[in-house]
């Protein structure tokens, strides 16, 4: 792909070239206080010259999920937005790893924070992303002064547009200090997440990751992680409330998200995490995951939705 931008995006039922999708200036500010998001990755597999969206069915449900909890009706079926994304993706001619972002936003109800209709429209588009998957990536971190959403202010475990000022002042904060990220403890000061992503920590060869009501998102790839490590790897896996302190004397720390895929942490405010490089667990779900995504390892087909990439290239012969 050469252009600047994909050729297409998705708005409100049809698919239509990108400079044709505009909204006025005074928009700005308005929508994006009521919206919910998804963030979607497809792998490109040079091999099989075919893209794998990752997880896509469970994205869109979480996408429901979302639009529901804060009141936006939906009103384009799962399975057209399914369709959607796949005919997005492909008619894009991404030949490479892409990010893709369904947005739900409040479009009826007036300009007005707090007035309220429920009706939403829906935007999809994507954008090239490689993986940073096994390219030696690693954080350091430290805990953030800012405390985690907790589910009695806004909802943490779904993709609410607004729950990411709160990610973003730990990460600000984190920057300034001259952190790469930031570790946000919850309301009960267990740990929490990260600004964009879920934490897992392996402490004498067990995984642990704080649980479901810790304040966090229902994160598809911790999902897909707990699964394949005990599945594939035969890995002990704990979800339970995770002290702070159990960061610094922790084996190895990672970040896991559909952005933040594994992302090594190897210290947490300057205290190194084991011996201060990525661990044998997260190099080994690493190698997996990144198997997985590209279906380059068979395993967990159900979890790969093949664009049609190969067969658009197949009749072009
Ligand atoms: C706050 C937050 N936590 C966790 C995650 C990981 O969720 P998922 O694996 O579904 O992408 C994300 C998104 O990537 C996120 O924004």
């Amino acid at each position: 792909m050469t252009e600047a931008h994909p050729k297409y995006l998705w708005w409100n039922g049809r698919q239509m070239p990108w400079e044709d999708a505009t909204i006025h200036v005074t928009e700005l500010g308005w929508s994006t206080v009521g919206a919910i998001f998804e963030g979607i990755r497809a792998y490109w597999n040079p091999e099989q010259g075919e893209a794998y969206i990752f997880r896509l069915r469970e994205h869109m449900v979480r996408f429901s999920q979302s639009m529901k909890l804060v009141r936006l009706r939906q009103d384009y079926p799962t399975e057209q937005l399914i369709e959607a994304i796949i005919q997005l993706v492909r008619d894009n001619n991404h030949r490479e790893d892409v990010y893709i972002r369904p947005l739900a936003y409040r479009s009826g109800g007036g300009k007005s924070l707090s007035g309220f209709s429920d009706e939403a429209s829906i935007l999809i588009n994507t954008r090239p992303n490689p993986s940073h998957l096994l390219t030696g990536m690693v954080q350091h971190a430290c805990v953030s002064s800012w405390t985690r959403i907790s589910d009695t202010v806004m909802p943490p475990r779904v993709k609410n547009m607004s729950n990411y000022r709160n990610g973003q002042l730990a990460a600000m904060e984190a920057a300034t200090n001259g952190y790469d990220t930031a570790i946000l403890l919850n309301a009960q000061g267990k740990v929490a997440e990260g600004p964009g992503a879920c934490l897992m920590l392996v402490r004498n060869g067990r995984l642990i990751t704080p649980d479901v009501t810790s304040s966090i998102l229902e994160s598809i790839t911790r999902d897909a992680l707990i699964t394949m490590a005990r599945e594939d790897l035969g890995i002990e896996v704990i979800e339970r409330p995770v002290d702070r302190t159990e960061l610094y004397i922790a084996d190895e720390v990672f970040f896991c998200g559909t952005a933040a895929e594994i992302t090594p942490i190897v210290s947490v405010d300057r205290y190194p995490v084991g011996d201060g490089t990525p661990g044998p667990i997260t190099r080994r779900l690493e190698q997996l995951y990144h198997d997985v995504l590209r279906g380059i390892d068979p395993r967990h087909a159900e979890w790969r939705t093949p664009v049609g990439l190969a067969q658009v290239a197949a009749t072009a012969d």
